[in-house]
């Protein structure tokens, strides 16, 4: 009979274990996952562990306070904040190859993690909140060859110069047990029940090159569209639901003029552990609704479609 209050007993020594003194960074995604990891590392080693979060630009609207929030002010986890906007930025500049973006940012991520090491003196271990589904992904897919769909950033392993062991106390965890473990550990109801977002963020909901513009863009329309999902009470009947912005314009007519603007496109899935996913079936009523004021209240877009692949065929997110 394994519950998550044994599961959190269990995890809280054997990360003592690993970890001894040593020196922990944990870098903090805004999600769930790396929350949880943090909070349990946190219980178990207390100021052996550092939590770095890195603001690569590509999160979603006022994210990153509330990640920063949550830890600095909830928790009073000792956070550093790292602005990296301009640096991922100018990394991602005429990039438009999906796994290229991937391996720019999960490599850039391990740099700022390094240097984060370097400040405090040294650090021993890196801690990630890597899920099961994380490491089935990103071997192999599920009953064919060994082929790497996506290049998940936050597993794989580390660079051979870096001299850090990696501390993954979620690797056996499904998502729901995650939010289990979460509740468990008190974190608030609102972040545990978040969607998961990806590590590398909005730059793999902006198929193509990835500009600040473009990220300002998306960032709005994603807004919207969840506002409007809260507020028909549907969000906790869905896995994950985002905003796309398309490198296609189209022509559209707004007031008496031609209008030549960006498509955006709607996802939003419904899954248990995100490796399979059906289309969240919304009423016509609902998205034409979101579809107004989308095209309304942000400029640069004046279409949206939505997304009725499941996964297989399609993956969650575009890229
Ligand atoms: P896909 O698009 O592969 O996504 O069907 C499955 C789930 O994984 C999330 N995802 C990621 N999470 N780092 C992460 O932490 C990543 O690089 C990454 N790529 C995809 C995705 O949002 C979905 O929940």
């Amino acid at each position: 009979d394994w519950t998550m209050a044994e599961f959190r007993k269990t995890k809280i020594e054997e990360i003592r274990a690993q970890v001894g003194n040593g020196k922990v960074i944990c870098g903090l995604s805004g999600g769930v996952d790396s929350a949880v990891a943090a909070v349990l590392i946190h219980e178990a080693i207390g100021e052996q562990l550092t939590c770095v979060f890195v603001d690569h630009g590509l999160m979603r609207m006022n994210e990153a306070e509330q990640v920063v929030t949550l830890f600095r002010d909830h928790y009073n986890i000792p956070l550093v904040h790292v602005n990296a906007e301009e640096m991922f930025l100018s990394g991602l500049a005429g990039q438009t190859d999906p796994e290229k973006k991937r391996k720019f940012i999960g490599g850039a991520f391990i740099d700022l993690f390094e240097d984060e090491a370097r400040k405090i003196g040294g650090a021993d271990f890196l801690a990630q909140g890597t899920l099961y589904p994380d490491v089935i992904e990103s071997v192999s897919f599920t009953g064919g060859p060994s082929v790497t769909i996506k290049s998940h950033h936050n597993v794989g392993g580390l660079p051979e110069r870096m001299n850090m062991e990696l501390v993954e106390p979620l690797r056996e965890l499904f998502k729901d047990e995650v939010r289990e473990l979460g509740r468990e550990l008190g974190l608030p109801e609102i972040f545990v029940g978040r969607h998961p977002f990806p590590g590398p963020g909005l730059a793999i909901r902006i198929p193509g090159e990835v500009t600040k513009e473009r990220c300002d863009i998306l960032r709005k329309a994603d807004a919207i569209y969840l506002e409007e999902i809260r507020n028909a009470g549907l969000y906790d009947a869905i896995w994950q639901a985002f905003a796309v912005l398309l490198p296609v314009k189209t022509v559209g007519v707004m007031g008496d003029g031609r209008t030549y603007d960006s498509v955006c496109g709607l996802r939003a899935v419904t899954s248990t552990d995100g490796m399979t996913a059906d289309i969240y079936p919304f009423d016509a009523g609902f998205l034409s609704r979101v579809a107004t004021r989308i095209i309304n209240e942000v400029k640069g877009i004046n279409r949206v479609v939505y997304d009725y692949t499941s996964k297989p065929p399609g993956t969650i997110e575009w890229e």
